[in-house]
């Protein structure tokens, strides 16, 4: 990917991982545009950076993913690269009470959403690039967070498929797989022990440099990389067994 003189949407690109695209993107001389469900947060992001236009939107809401799109043909319809970066993650067991409507939403903004915006937004024809964001888990599931862990497999499995099938369209599409990460994902305090964003969007940005369609950190290279018994020995390290 050229990583300069794009316009870019970053799904929840106002905190986390996605303010670290939005702010390393704006540097390298891109169109930044962001959206998320609280306007609060994506104004703060506006008025930091004047540049970077912004639209709310509830991606696990289907009217939403159509009007954003809509949104963009009619006003961005020189959109060349869609990140999608949006995600939530829960820690839950499956006898929780509310287990299984927890997990519809979590399936919903982690899969179905990228997957219809996806479908979507592969018909701008402007369209030349799409960043998934996965996971370290997506290797390798974090018990504690089930259905999230199954929602980055799946979606790590259809980017590798379309990595394939927009090629014919000549439609970019990279992998970008974070390990755990310090931000407020899973609610905060959950990963104040991991790596700060910045030294992943510096390690990512140099691999986009270097053309690399699967960019990864730490964890998440080895994980990328592991044998079947790294990938056990990684299952029981992060799912310690339970004395009863
Ligand atoms: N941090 C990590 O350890 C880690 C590791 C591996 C992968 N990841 C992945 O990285 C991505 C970004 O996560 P993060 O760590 O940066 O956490 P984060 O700060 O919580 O970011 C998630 C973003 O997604 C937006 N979002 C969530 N649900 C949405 C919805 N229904 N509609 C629109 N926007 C929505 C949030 O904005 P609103 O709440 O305002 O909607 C927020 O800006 C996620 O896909 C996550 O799975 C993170």
């Amino acid at each position: 990917m050229n990583i300069t003189g794009n316009k870019i949407l970053i799904t929840g690109g106002a905190t986390g991982i996605g303010l670290g695209l939005t702010e390393r993107f704006i540097q390298e001389g891109n169109t930044v545009i962001i959206c998320g469900r609280r306007e609060s947060v994506l104004k703060e992001v506006t008025d930091k950076y004047p540049s970077v236009i912004s639209k709310v939107c509830d991606l696990s809401v289907e009217a939403d993913r159509l009007a954003l799109y809509d949104w963009v043909a009619d006003n961005h319809s020189d959109l060349n690269v869609l990140v999608n970066n949006a995600g939530i993650q829960q820690w839950m067991a499956i006898t929780d009470p509310d287990f299984f409507e927890r997990a519809q939403v979590e399936i919903t903004t982690n899969v179905i959403a990228p997957i219809h915006l996806t479908s979507l937004f592969i018909n701008l024809k402007s369209l030349t690039t799409v960043i998934n964001v996965t996971s370290g888990l997506s290797f390798v599931p974090l018990t504690k967070a089930p259905v999230y862990s199954g929602t980055k497999a799946f979606f790590h499995s259809f980017t590798l498929s379309l990595q394939y099938l927009l090629k014919s369209n000549n439609i970019e599409v990279i992998e970008m797989i974070p390990p755990a990460l310090n931000t407020d994902l899973g609610g905060k305090g959950l990963h104040d022990s991991a790596p700060p964003v910045s030294a992943f969007i510096e390690a990512v940005f140099q691999q986009m440099k270097e053309g690399k369609t699967e960019l990864t950190f730490g964890f998440s290279e080895m994980m990328a990389k592991a044998s079947q018994e790294d990938l056990k020995q990684a299952f029981n390290r992060l799912n310690p067994v339970q004395v009863p």
